[in-house]
């Protein structure tokens, strides 16, 4: 039976990238990263395509780019933090996938995302109100995923064995 998709959400700067790299060493599966396939479908970074086309283009690429990874088994999917926005992107990664929360603070989201200049939502003045108020946001959104697991003050190789061991539970 081949394997259902890994699908990693959560908010920007929780690991989904760093993660999902591990697992790909580990369990030798195919990885994809929304951002990186939008990216290369439109030649612009995300600062680029926020800034010349706006986020309501990038929303729409997006929901393009869930529908056909999601049509697709066995990979592990890094998804950009906005995808658990839209409806039909929660539904169309469940058909196929299973949905791994990292559920991250404040605090630890301002650690990570350093400055913040790749991530045009956070490139602001005032970068600790706008992630509290964007995880206070979308906290119902990320609760939709089928497991979570806490990232804040744990290393990297700890949080990867925390997410494979909700792999192994369900994938036995
Ligand atoms: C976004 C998260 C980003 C990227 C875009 C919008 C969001 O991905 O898709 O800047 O709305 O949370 P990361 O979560 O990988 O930073």
């Amino acid at each position: 039976m081949t394997p259902k998709n890994i699908v990693l959400i959560g908010f920007m700067g929780s690991g989904k990238t760093l993660i999902s790299k591990e697992l790909e060493k580990i369990l030798g599966r195919r990885r994809v990263s929304t951002d990186d396939l939008i990216e290369k479908q439109e030649h612009m970074t995300i600062p680029q395509i926020f800034s010349t086309k706006g986020e309501a283009y990038f929303r729409a690429l997006e929901e393009d780019i869930i529908k056909d990874v999601s049509g697709k088994a066995g990979l592990i999917i890094d998804c950009g933090g906005g995808v658990v926005l839209n409806p039909k992107n929660v539904k169309n990664l469940k058909t196929q996938g299973i949905l791994i929360n990292l559920s991250i603070t404040a605090d630890s989201v301002l650690k990570n995302i350093a400055g913040g200049a790749h991530r045009p939502l956070l490139n602001v003045p005032d970068p600790r109100t706008k992630v509290e108020e964007l995880l206070k946001a979308r906290e119902s959104y990320y609760t939709q995923a089928d497991y979570s697991v806490v990232v804040d003050g744990k290393p990297l190789d700890t949080l990867t064995q925390d997410v494979l061991k909700v792999i192994k539970n369900v994938e036995p």
